[in-house]
């Protein structure tokens, strides 16, 4: 009779021993809690396709973040969506307008203790839903959208956002608004750059969430997702032009795209695990096909494990207190 020499069942025997040896865990730190704020509402409302998460009033996203706050999550990430929209997101740029006042609510109800985020990206505010400002021929105009992104970048600095979101993928963005930044004296405000940002069908439930009105795609700006290659590209420009942080998006089918951008940049890795993927996982857990708890835990290890040392979710507050 011959035994085996070596046994790895030895370091799973006991949840003491497993906690133990477990080379990766999350912690309510590096959770980031996106989160919707619309205008005019007098009363949050829920969005069908995200279970659990809200349009807020600006009174229920003031509550949100400081539940967030208290649930020790290291972040927020705040969209508006507004009432009015034309070609050019005006209400984007408005210092009243509805994502501008919600930094300013949410600054006054957290303070810095924790770090609030801005979405920089014209898609809630245009008419034609397009993250940018479109050129006669109706293509989305590069350079032009720059102009309005440095321009939203001042407006929502001076409202007091620790770190600008920049999520548009236009070329050349994160240089503008750090020069636009730096011009204005807002140097200590970060970028986190949706580096590499791919066209996903996992959007889906969020643009219910902004009642995105956008006809067509975002495929000529956002990355095929076939390529990994091209995601290290974008990355090492955005870092180069001051990017403080990189991100990359979706989370779950892109991990190992994560996983090489750790290899490949210093700066902070972040992934966005989004709506969609967020989606999934309640519709199946609400029929019961899942352990919703067993399994959102394990995608946010995942998302660690790959190499995302900050992860923004839609969970972010209850895993939080999960972990504490
Ligand atoms: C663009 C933006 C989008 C998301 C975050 N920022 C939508 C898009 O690119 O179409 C999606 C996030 C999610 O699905 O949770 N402002």
């Amino acid at each position: 009779m011959s035994y085996p020499g070596v046994r790895p069942r030895r370091l799973r025997g006991t949840a003491a021993m497993r906690r133990l040896v477990a080379e990766n865990r999350v912690s309510p730190a590096e959770l980031v809690l996106p989160l919707f704020v619309r205008e005019g509402l007098p009363e949050p409302r829920p969005i069908p396709s995200l279970p659990g998460v809200m349009q807020h009033s600006r009174e229920s996203l003031r509550k949100a973040a400081a539940e967030a706050v208290a649930a020790g999550v290291g972040g927020l990430m705040l969209f508006g969506v507004p009432q009015q929209r034309d070609p050019e997101g005006s209400a984007g740029t408005d210092p009243r307008g509805v994502l501008n006042v919600a930094i300013g609510d949410v600054v006054a109800e957290v303070g810095d203790s924790t770090v609030v985020m801005s979405d920089l990206c014209l898609d809630e505010f245009t008419d034609h839903g397009h993250c940018g400002v479109l050129a006669a021929d109706g293509t989305v105009d590069n350079d032009a959208t720059l102009v309005r992104y440095s321009e939203m970048a001042l407006v929502q600095a001076a409202a007091g956002a620790h770190v600008l979101g920049l999520s548009g993928m236009m070329d050349g963005q994160v240089q503008a608004v750090r020069r636009a930044l730096d011009a204005a004296g807002h140097e200590q405000v970060a970028i986190l750059a949706y580096a590499a940002k791919y066209a996903s069908a996992c959007y889906g439930p969020f643009r219910d969430a902004v009642e995105s009105t956008l006809e067509g795609d975002r495929q000529t700006y956002q990355q095929h997702p076939a390529n990994s290659r091209e995601a290290l590209r974008e990355v090492a420009l955005d870092v180069a032009e001051g990017a403080d942080i990189v991100m990359v998006k979706p989370a779950l089918p892109y991990l190992d795209v994560i996983a090489a951008v750790r290899d490949a940049v210093q700066v902070p890795v972040a992934a966005y695990q989004v709506s969609g993927e967020y989606a999934m996982v309640e519709a199946a857990a609400a029929n019961g096909w899942l352990d919703r708890e067993r399994v959102v835990a394990e995608t946010l290890t995942s998302i660690r494990r790959a190499g995302a040392q900050i992860i923004l979710t839609y969970w972010a507050t209850e895993a939080a207190r999960a972990l504490r």
